[in-house]
């Protein structure tokens, strides 16, 4: 018998729990320079390898939990109440539930994520650690980061990872209940390092992660050789970050997303998220380099690409790129 998100959570909480008055949690966005792709189990959100991320300040979740006093849960997304039938409440619901079980209080669950829409970056992470640090605090758990950590995982993987400010690495963990796999900051920091959204496209997208790593893991042979890409690269961008050493960040993190879209679109039926724009705006970055300027891009599933530059070069990198959504991941 498979273990499933409930048995686990269940493990680390009291019988019953008293009910909750309010709280209200924040949790950063965060951007992976070594990717999670591909899931050893799907129910708990276990990953093939392990990944490493820097989060994105205040951009991010702000999740605010109230009992309802109409008797009804209710979601709420940037002010607007979501259908209790729609996949974003869904999720969150069976979230809340695994921490609520036989308590027979209705909740309201409001979230506001500020990180621009227009740069469409995927918010499930920041939203999950937000609702994970909240109902710690509604339900007064005090659990331990390690633990909001691995539950956090169980909404969404990168959720793990955005626990946390400044770098971040999830291990991968290899036992079968999971509770090894959990994120952990890393010590250093890097003032000077930017980060920069750049829009190419919004909207939805057709194939989420969940679903496009597993066509990926099923479907391509090139995945094989992943882990090992990923094991490698994890090892080159801690080597970086401790000796803040920018090209070998910058290349490890661009050629670790590359990797990553390169097994997509070895799947079947393939997997690409470019769009023509965002196929252009590689060539710029390219062009850019190639004529001095040290920028780096990463890129998730989507057709945005995320821009690693240092503070010294910002002014030469808006230039380039107008509208460009500049971060300072360690700013203050
Ligand atoms: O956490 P999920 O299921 O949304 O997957 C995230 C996958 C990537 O963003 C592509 C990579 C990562 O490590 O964040």
């Amino acid at each position: 018998m498979k273990l499933t998100k409930q048995d686990v959570v269940a493990r680390f909480l009291p019988a019953t729990l008293a009910e909750g008055a309010q709280a209200e949690a924040f949790a950063p966005s965060n951007i992976a320079l070594c990717k999670y792709w591909g899931k050893r189990d799907k129910e708990l959100n276990l990953p093939i390898n392990s990944s490493l991320s820097v989060s994105l300040a205040h951009l991010g979740s702000r999740t605010r939990i109230t009992p309802s006093d109409d008797g009804a849960d209710h979601v709420l997304l940037n002010g607007e109440e979501q259908p209790l039938d729609s996949k974003f409440a869904g999720k969150v619901i069976a979230f809340v539930e695994l921490f609520r079980r036989e308590l027979d209080q209705p909740l309201t669950i409001d979230t506001h994520n500020n990180i621009p829409t227009a740069a469409g970056l995927a918010s499930s992470a920041s939203g999950f650690a937000a609702l994970m640090l909240a109902l710690d605090k509604f339900y007064d758990l005090a659990l331990e980061p390690q633990l909001l950590s691995a539950f956090a995982r169980m909404g969404s993987g990168s959720a793990s990872r955005s626990i946390y400010q400044g770098f971040v690495e999830w291990q991968m963990g290899h036992r079968e209940d999971g509770m090894d796999s959990y994120a952990m900051p890393l010590e250093q920091s890097w003032p000077e390092l930017r980060v920069g959204l750049l829009k190419v496209a919004t909207g939805e997208k057709k194939v989420d992660s969940r679903a496009g790593m597993q066509r990926t893991v099923e479907t391509a042979h090139l995945y094989q050789s992943w882990p090992l890409q990923a094991a490698a690269d994890l090892e080159k961008l801690t080597d970086a970050i401790v000796r803040r050493d920018f090209e070998l960040l910058g290349s490890t993190a661009e050629q670790n997303a590359l990797s990553m879209h390169a097994t997509m679109i070895a799947s079947w039926p393939p997997l690409l998220y470019w769009q023509p724009d965002s196929v252009a705006a590689m060539h710029q970055v390219w062009q850019l380099r190639a004529d001095g300027l040290p920028l780096y891009f990463t890129m998730d599933a989507g057709p945005n690409l995320k821009l690693l530059f240092s503070a010294e070069h910002q002014q030469a990198v808006c230039d380039a790129f107008e509208q460009l959504e500049v971060v300072a991941p360690f700013s203050g």
